[in-house]
């Protein structure tokens, strides 16, 4: 498949919300990456379910929600009715992960794990046949703007590989530190869908910012 370009809307104007929704929908971005943080597994709050619902009510692209919170199972129907396509859930707050992915797989959504950049992506082997799509974390998770991990291409080549054993149809995220330096590196190494809140949101021209992320060709490099 080709790459997607998922911008992370927790770099977007909040106070401006709705022209920065209306900035995505006519760029070349497939997905709006939507940070959800608790407070608990994270060390930030983001936004719950009222701003996601009005996310929902102008975007022309589906959401991916990416849930950094502790219990997860207790909120995925809500997050369904607020307009998820993806739910992402983190392995580390799952105690049973795989009752998780059924659940999310049940609403008619695609089902996601993230990794924090500590976890090896071994602890997936069992689970990978029933996953849409890993999200590695590159930064740890809580904040926009923050530094790339360089292990992070290690994790991908790993995962890939493990992939083309298991699942050849596995999306693979990159989330955190994304933007035109490393983008293609990321391709090259694994990866088909990048998100990036800074370097979209914090560009002269965030349209032209997600075009050149979009255009890319991993046989480049
Ligand atoms: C971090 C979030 C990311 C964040 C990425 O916890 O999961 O989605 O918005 O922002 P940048 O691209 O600025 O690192
Ligand atoms: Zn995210």
């Amino acid at each position: 498949m080709t790459h997607l370009v998922a911008p992370s809307i927790l770099s977007a104007d909040f106070a401006d919300l709705r022209q920065d929704i209306e900035m995505i929908n006519e760029s070349d971005a497939d997905w709006i990456h939507v940070d959800v943080m608790d407070g608990v597994f994270v060390p930030n709050i983001s936004f719950g379910f009222p701003v996601i619902k009005a996310i929902e009510r102008y975007s022309s692209k589906p959401l991916d929600i990416h849930l950094m919170i502790v219990e997860p199972d207790r909120y995925l129907k809500d997050f369904k009715n607020s307009g998820a396509s993806v739910i992402t859930v983190h392995e580390e707050a799952c105690t049973h992960l795989h009752r998780t992915i059924q659940a999310i797989k049940d609403l008619g959504c695609k089902a996601g794990v993230a990794l924090n950049p500590h976890t090896s992506v071994s602890c997936l082997e069992n689970i990978l046949v029933d996953i849409d799509l890993v999200c590695l974390m590159s930064v740890n998770p809580g904040f926009g703007g923050q530094k790339f991990i360089d292990n992070t291409y290690n994790k991908i080549k790993a995962l890939r590989l493990m992939a083309d054993r298991l699942n050849s149809d596995l999306m693979i995220e990159i989330d955190g530190g994304v933007n035109s330096h490393n983008c293609l590196a990321l391709l090259n190494a694994g990866a088909n869908v990048l998100v990036a809140g800074n370097s979209v949101f914090g560009a002269e021209n965030p349209i032209k910012a997600i075009a050149e992320l979009k255009k890319l060709d991993p046989k480049l490099i």
